[in-house]
């Protein structure tokens, strides 16, 4: 009754391999750029609402199937529809999921090939004494030397594929419960120093006053794409670790647990970034590159910055690390079952792939700044957005109506294993209904061009979108259910935990 690939020791290691997998690049380096990017407040509010909505039910129901099916999730898939008598169409989430692994740790492992750089140019004193332009220039120098980008992607990937081949258990479990805590205590010594610059408040009224006009409906598309990408969601990573997790252990407290921290994680690094954005004067639009020019600046400046720093990028890099094995295992799994080869083998034909579909986005930055995929998008922000922005929310879409209406109810009842069976129904209907219709209505609002619906959002002046009457109603609506529906989950949780 276990799956092949192995198991976790208990309930624990599960929430601290998908722990690892969920705190990544996403929470660190991509939730506080596009914050920047798409206006504050009003993005971080629709992000928070996403999570509660859309993502945490999600989750749990990716959780059950890949526990169900305890196998790769492209055969967990094929499992769970031949016992539900479903139609072959839903195994769509296992195939498009394995693809997005491949493009997301594409570009993924580029990213955390600047980490791993930075921890270098830390220690090595680079950035001691700068002034903020010439940590942008510094920045600017990496992305402009595709000779190194490509070493640090190089290594990222051996570092991924070395863990994936050993197997999970004895790879990345220990390393993380030592190294994930640090990296929270990390985040809040930075928030205290930009608290002593006296500039958090700035930062907090970015980051929590929400201004409606400044919501477009790509921002409401991205902030739907990163509470999946950010839990790891839609693509198979939660329902293959979900495979490896013991039958008597409690679905939806472990998921509460994990989306509370990653959660977490997400607003301290807007909290220790935003700060020192304002301080400078600097652009909170600044794009990838914020959390590459704001932090080592202000390393830079503070008293045992080159130690700290380089301190500080590790552990991002461990972050990506954990994330990135996580990206890897569904494909891994997959060919382990079909070709029947080693996981050796299969991790590392897989890891070359991946490797290869990396030099796209390493060129992104240089050589092919001005080959665009998709309309104005280089390879590395096509793959970002063609993965966080459709396949995950689709993945996701596709498991809440498989779930919900394509598995049979006691079979997801029996998997939930919830003692309370009103929680398992408000859960169940959420699932159904709020969820889809939910990830629908974004879908296609986000598809629209701005301000199809009302031309009155349209400002004669500027020609441009945006008007707080029109949005503010639907918001605050969903702000009420939101809060309902945390409270009532809240409420009931005592009851259903362990
Ligand atoms: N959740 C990871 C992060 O926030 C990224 C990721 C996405 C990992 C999808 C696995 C699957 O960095
Ligand atoms: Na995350």
């Amino acid at each position: 009754n276990e799956s092949i690939h192995g198991a976790w020791r208990n309930r624990w290691t599960f929430i601290l391999a998908a722990t690892g997998s969920a705190v990544g690049l996403g929470n660190i380096w991509k939730f506080p750029y596009i914050t920047g990017e798409y206006g504050g407040g009003a993005f971080v509010l629709v992000y928070l609402m996403c999570i509660a909505l859309v993502g945490i039910p999600v989750m749990m129901a990716e959780v059950a199937m890949g526990r169900r099916g305890r196998q790769s999730p492209i055969n967990s898939m094929k499992a769970l529809v031949s016992e539900a008598k479903a139609g072959p169409g839903w195994k769509l989430i296992g195939w498009m999921g394995a693809l997005a692994g491949f493009l997301i740790l594409s570009f993924y492992s580029v990213v955390a090939g600047w980490s791993l750089s930075y921890v270098l140019k830390l220690a090595t004193g680079t950035f001691s004494e700068v002034d903020q332009a010439l940590a942008g220039a510094e920045f600017e120098g990496l992305l402009g030397d595709p000779g190194t980008l490509m070493i640090w992607h190089t290594l990222f990937m051996i570092l991924t594929v070395g863990v994936v081949i050993r197997g999970v258990n004895k790879g990345i479990e220990s390393t993380i419960s030592v190294l994930m805590p640090l990296l929270f205590v990390l985040l809040v010594v930075l928030i205290g120093y930009g608290a002593s610059k006296g500039d958090i408040m700035s930062a907090v009224h970015f980051m929590f006053d929400a201004d409606f006009s400044k919501l477009t409906k790509e921002a409401v598309l991205v902030a739907l794409g990163h509470s999946f990408f950010t839990l790891s969601l839609g693509m198979g990573a939660i329902m293959a670790y979900g495979s490896y997790m013991p039958r008597n252990a409690s679905i939806s407290s472990t998921v509460f647990t994990v989306a509370g921290l990653d959660t977490l994680v997400a607003l301290l690094a807007g909290l220790a970034i935003f700060p020192i954005v304002f301080a400078n004067g600097l652009e909170p639009s600044a794009g990838p590159g914020l959390m590459f020019v704001t932090l080592p600046f202000t390393f830079g400046q503070m008293p045992g910055g080159q130690f700290f720093g380089a301190l500080f990028f590790i552990l991002v890099a461990f972050a990506a690390w954990s994330s990135a094995i996580s990206l890897i295992e569904p494909a891994t799994a997959w060919v382990v079952e079909r070709f029947k080869i080693s996981r050796a083998k299969a991790c590392s034909i897989i890891g070359v792939i991946i490797w290869m579909l990396g030099i796209g986005s390493v060129l992104s930055f240089n050589d092919w700044s001005e080959f665009h995929l998709l309309p104005g998008k280089t390879i590395f922000d096509s793959f970002d957005f063609i993965t966080a922005n459709i396949m995950l929310p689709l993945g996701g879409l596709l498991i809440a109506l498989f779930v919900g209406f394509g598995m049979k109810y006691h079979h997801a009842y029996n998997e939930m294993n919830m003692k309370n069976a009103g929680l398992f129904n408000l859960w169940y209907v959420v699932l159904r209904f709020l969820t889809p219709i939910a990830i629908a209505i974004v879908f296609i609002n986000g598809l629209l061009p701005e301000c199809s619906f009302d031309s009155e959002l349209l400002n004669a002046e500027t020609g441009e979108c945006g008007n707080s009457t029109f949005l503010m109603p639907r918001f605050i609506g969903g702000v009420v259910l939101a809060i309902a529906y945390i409270a009532i989950i809240a409420m009931s949780l005592k009851k259903t935990s362990r």
